[in-house]
């Protein structure tokens, strides 16, 4: 069963406004957005209605305690103008389980799909169709409820909204391995996309990026011996001809960037292993020519080759390769979200 959807179209479309030529990151909006509120023990009839600030109250759960957790993901459209989604089940699951870590009550999957769809629909001259654009969707729930009393709210907000999109990254990255900070722990809220997650990495960033670097490589918050994410991504070493990353935790991210490629490469025929990654072996590989390369993964950069590191005191440079793994896994995974190519696995929505 749809569930009912409330609709208010907006007077006059900003479209006109956009320059789909050139577009930047997550920062041109849509015309519309979803909200949905959730009181009184339920989850009420969402609206799309126009983009436009939100009014909270000053003692709002989400600006003290930081209940608050987000999704990333993109919508196409192919050259005969169909819409589509990749795997977009997968989000609202991971948002569910972002949601019950930080006790926000679950949205039912109905919910979530139609909702999206729906908005998708009103605003699909939004979805840009210039090779390597898409329409970036971020839904993300938080905290409405109010009062200092340190506990979960009662209130809270389902948001929908969406922004035409380029680029994350203009190009490679150099990237610094990271041993003071940490970005997860044991027990603790890494595998969830939580805000805060993202607002713990900006110090260590900032840092890294006074010395020249573009990004941090995260290790174990234990012994920093071990590599488990790239920035706000998760992360692909090539030894040889053997691709690996680091196995999903609490600290890590279960990214559907990371499980796609995986699945890519392997039916690629690509030697593929989810292991730990130790620092060391890093090191060794990079000294001794092994290292071939090092790629984030995730929905809005989907692969972020990287073009070096950074480690005590060291600068290890990765060699320029011919036709590199990572650029044949981002056309492969690219030309399965964009329609170009037949979809095996039944992601695209
Ligand atoms: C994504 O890849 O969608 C992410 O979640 C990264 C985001 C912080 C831009």
């Amino acid at each position: 069963m749809k569930s009912h959807i409330e609709i208010q179209r907006i007077e006059k479309s900003k479209i006109d406004s956009v320059d789909f030529n050139n577009l930047p990151f997550g920062s041109v909006f849509s015309d519309h957005m979803l909200e949905c509120d959730y009181k009184d023990g339920a989850w009420q009839t969402p609206i799309i209605k126009p983009y436009s600030p939100i009014t909270l109250d000053p003692s709002a759960k989400i600006f003290h305690y930081g209940q608050s957790i987000f999704e990333g993901m993109k919508a196409y459209k192919d050259s005969e103008g169909k819409m589509m989604l990749f795997r977009p089940l997968e989000n609202c699951r991971r948002l569910n389980k972002s949601a019950e870590r930080l006790v926000i009550p679950q949205i039912p999957e109905d919910v979530f799909m139609d909702g999206l769809k729906k908005l998708l629909e009103v605003d699909s001259a939004w979805i840009p169709t210039n090779e390597g654009s898409s329409l970036y969707i971020r839904p993300f729930m938080f905290a409405t409820g109010s009062g200092f009393h340190a506990s979960p709210a009662d209130a809270y907000k389902l948001v929908i909204c969406t922004a035409p999109s380029g680029a994350y990254f203009a190009g490679k990255v150099k990237v610094l391995i990271e041993e003071k900070y940490a970005r997860a722990a044991n027990g603790g809220v890494g595998f969830a996309k939580a805000g805060g997650n993202y607002a713990a990495q900006f110090y260590p960033t900032q840092l890294a990026m006074e010395k020249g670097y573009n990004q941090v490589i995260w290790t174990d918050d234990n012994s920093h011996q071990f590599i488990e994410e790239a920035g706000a991504m998760n992360i692909f070493v090539r030894i040889n001809d053997t691709l690996i990353t680091s196995p999903t935790s609490d600290r890590i991210l279960d990214g559907i960037t990371r499980k796609s490629i995986l699945q890519i490469a392997e039916d690629a025929g690509i030697k593929t292993e989810v292991r730990k990654i130790s620092v060391g072996e890093v090191v060794e590989a990079a000294k001794n020519g092994n290292l071939k390369e090092m790629f984030g993964a995730g929905t809005a950069a989907v692969i972020s080759p990287i073009a070096g590191f950074g480690y005590q005191e060291n600068d290890y440079d990765l060699p320029e390769l011919e036709n590199p793994f990572a650029s044949q896994l981002k056309k492969k995974i690219t030309d399965i979200q964009t329609n170009k190519v037949e979809d095996p696995y039944g992601w695209r929505v």
